[in-house]
């Protein structure tokens, strides 16, 4: 997220639009709602329960990542997590007292923009060379090795950036084993290894970096190449190599124990006390409130507000999966109304964001008052928000509410967070909803606006616009999920514009609605690329939304990848 916002930056510095469009969230899912919440709360200075509680109590293990910089760090714990280890990512001044709690079993140095002769180059810290345990050090991670236990870095002549063959060669190492002669490797590096540190033999090398890969007898290795990306074909049996070969490894992250030890944990800290969530229908709040319920029961009170920019059957189908299935205490609180008439007349875009926040949280507040003695506000804080505000020396709230210009929030409520996700991955919750018993579709559900469909109705909000879109949007996610193309994509959704556009049907003239069709494929919403659409999916949502919805007489495909446009229209 951090780089989505520098990347704004850029961009207004070029080609000066209007101070609006400062003014995006790079947030997806829920975690709006839950931030409107924390400002709400004011909860500044209030620092997580320590990072040991995510791992299962019974045999604690962890790899250590130290962060260089690099765009690829979040990748690196993610990749780890996927060989089932718990892994963690922190800056190169944390002290040894914070890490020893998670009982290490090795380090991985990232990459990074800094070259290891700069003035303040960012460095490993001494204790872990001195714990003696495994280091993998990636790209500058392994510069900075070959820098601090005496070997040479140089500016390389040319930056090597792509592909590269990596050959085995030199020595033979558990880090390469099953892995073949020759693979691809991805390079991103400026500077190289001229001399390696004693008592380091190469491992494997490319055309252009004879040291591509260096290790020692003390399990000290060093990468040039980038194992995280997937780029590097073999790079996940590098990283698991290094993680149970090298470093012993057990493997006791799974899902299963995150959710047996949560339960204790959450039942631990809870005691007899009482538990308020926000449900949106998105995957983190429900996940979370989820895991709460199993835990608590009806200590926890879910508050589900209707601000009457949710897409057709949303309501019913979130209601129904909580209330019917699960059997959760739930305040549903339809405030369509209300969100509505404050909406009337406004046109701007950020004006819709702010009123939206501002009311929902009044809502929230009158409802949450009306429960009694609340104890716990839960929020589905992930593991990504906690790295990027604690990256960024801001909390995510302040961001946002920089973004959105809300302003003025009551700050009334003094409860005490609980966040029992907030050191998981979006796949890690999707797969804990999945245990959970979560269905599928809301586990798997695309990243859905705070504002809604507010923010795809291109000027004034009325609930006749809101039909209609609403109509339209179904026949696109209808006919979306019947290609089997709805999990390929991040988003894919209808905007209704305020073009209006001559047709004719019959023997009349029409003069209708134009609506825009939108899907795009991303990893993370900070770029994205139009979805190259089958044409006979493309025919068929534009077919229906035609016959279907009347007001409608022209869709069009928006065939703009993200930058320069954005995801959502307004
Ligand atoms: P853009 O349009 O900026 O969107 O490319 C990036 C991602 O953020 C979502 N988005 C929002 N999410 N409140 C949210 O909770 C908002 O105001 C908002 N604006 C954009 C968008 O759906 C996409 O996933």
């Amino acid at each position: 997220m951090v780089i989505y916002f520098q990347y704004m930056a850029k961009g207004r510095a070029k080609s000066k639009p209007s101070p609006k469009a400062s003014r995006r969230v790079a947030t997806s899912g829920d975690i709006e709602v839950s931030t409107y919440l924390e400002i709400a709360k004011e909860i500044g200075g209030v620092q997580p329960a320590a990072a040991k509680e995510a791992i299962p109590s019974g045999e604690r293990e962890a790899i250590i990542v130290i962060d260089f910089g690099s765009q690829y760090s979040l990748l690196i714990a993610r990749r780890v997590r996927e060989c089932q280890v718990y892994c963690e990512l922190v800056s190169a001044d944390t002290p040894w007292e914070k890490i020893a709690p998670l009982n290490p079993k090795g380090f991985i140095l990232s990459g990074g923009p800094g070259s290891v002769y700069e003035t303040n180059a960012p460095m490993a810290p001494s204790y872990i060379y001195e714990s003696r345990l495994p280091i993998l050090g990636i790209c500058y991670g392994m510069q900075v090795i070959t820098h601090q236990m005496g070997g040479r870095v140089a500016p390389g002549t040319k930056r090597e950036y792509g592909h590269a063959l990596l050959h085995l060669g030199g020595v033979d190492s558990p880090l390469f084993a099953n892995v073949p002669q020759s693979t691809a490797v991805w390079m991103s590096h400026g500077d190289k290894i001229e001399a390696m540190p004693p008592d380091f033999n190469v491992l494997a090398y490319t055309d252009n970096s004879p040291f591509a890969a260096i290790g020692n007898d003390k399990n000290i290795f060093g990468l040039q190449f980038h194992p995280e990306v997937v780029h590097t074909p073999e790079g996940k049996t590098i990283l698991k190599n290094f993680v149970y070969r090298i470093c012993g490894c057990q493997g006791n992250w799974t899902m299963g124990n995150f959710i047996t030890d949560s339960l204790t944990k959450i039942q631990k800290e809870v005691g007899k006390g009482k538990v308020i969530s926000a449900l949106s229908g998105g995957v983190d709040s429900a996940v979370v409130s989820t895991l709460i319920h199993k835990a608590i029961g009806d200590q926890i009170t879910c508050i589900f507000v209707n601000h009457g920019m949710l897409r057709r059957e949303e309501v019913e189908r979130t209601f129904n999966t909580f209330r019917l299935n699960m059997g959760m205490n739930i305040v549903y609180v339809d405030a369509s109304e209300r969100f509505l008439s404050r909406l009337k007349g406004v046109t701007d875009p950020e004006t819709k964001r702010k009123i939206i926040g501002e009311e929902f949280i009044n809502v929230f507040e009158e409802e949450a008052k009306k429960i009694g003695k609340v104890d716990f506000l839960a929020q589905g804080t992930l593991y990504p928000d906690v790295i990027e505000s604690a990256s960024s020396g801001s909390t995510a709230a302040a961001k946002i509410k920089s973004h959105h210009n809300v302003g003025g929030l009551p700050s009334k409520m003094t409860l005490k967070l609980l966040e029992p996700l907030r050191y998981l991955f979006k796949d890690e919750v999707r797969q804990v909803g999945l245990e959970l018993g979560l269905p599928e579709e809301m586990v798997w559900r695309q990243p859905f606006p705070g504002p809604g469909l507010a923010i795809r109705i291109i000027g004034e909000v009325t609930e006749e616009k809101l039909e209609i879109l609403r109509a339209a949007d179904w026949v696109v996610m209808n006919e979306i999920k019947k290609a089997k193309l709805y999990r390929q994509l991040w988003q894919s959704f209808a905007i209704l514009t305020d073009v209006h556009s001559v047709g004719v049907m019959g023997d009349y003239r029409t003069y209708g609605y134009l609506v825009a069709v939108r899907a795009v494929t991303s990893d993370d919403a900070m770029t994205a690329d139009w979805a190259r659409l089958p044409y006979d999916v493309l025919a068929r949502i534009s077919n229906r939304i035609v016959n279907e919805v009347p007001e409608v007489n022209r869709v069009v495909y928006d065939i703009t990848s993200k930058p320069p446009s954005t995801i959502e229209w307004e």
